[in-house]
């Protein structure tokens, strides 16, 4: 296993099309495991595939940060077949360091999922389990969590964390 480099916000392979998975190589399995490894190097709740430059429809979840094996999910060909609820909360993402912001989600979330010998399954998740699939399917969609803001905070945001970055 390896800790892979995370991408960052302005890199357009955040934006890029994402792919469906079809077949399921070794490969992929490799990169499940540096995805998991690269998560929990991070401290981070989830980690989509184009989050380390490689353009499909995949992303790993744990919000147990690693404590836990049976937190860990891996989402393949995701989509949200229903919501519930909503929650107020603080998000992140891994691609954005240093920016954190409050951001509205469904409360729970039921997803299907590809399974890697190509069944399907259906996932519940609810509070934080349920942001980190929404937070990471948006990234499936090359959408960051930023742009659930408005123009103008996104645009303050992001010449603050540009500043940063230059500094
Ligand atoms: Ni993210």
């Amino acid at each position: 296993m390896a800790v892979r480099q995370v991408i960052t916000w302005g890199d357009p392979r955040l934006k890029n099309k994402n792919l469906d998975v079809e077949d399921w190589t070794p490969e992929l399995d490799q990169l499940v495991a540096d995805m998991f490894e690269t998560l929990s190097a991070h401290e981070g709740a989830g980690l989509a595939a184009p989050q380390v430059g490689i353009n499909i429809r995949l992303a790993v979840i744990d919000v147990s940060g690693g404590a836990d094996p049976a937190q860990k999910i891996v989402l393949i060909n995701p989509e949200i077949i229903r919501e519930e609820g909503e929650q107020i909360g603080e998000e992140g993402c891994l691609s954005i360091p240093g920016v954190s912001e409050v951001l509205k989600r469904p409360m729970k979330v039921c997803v299907k999922s590809r399974k890697p010998d190509g069944a399907w399954e259906e996932l519940e998740a609810e509070e934080l389990q349920a942001r980190a699939f929404c937070h990471e399917i948006d990234h499936l969609r090359g959408r960051l969590f930023v742009e659930h803001l408005g123009p103008v905070k996104r645009d303050i945001i992001q010449r603050k964390y540009q500043k940063q970055r230059r500094d």
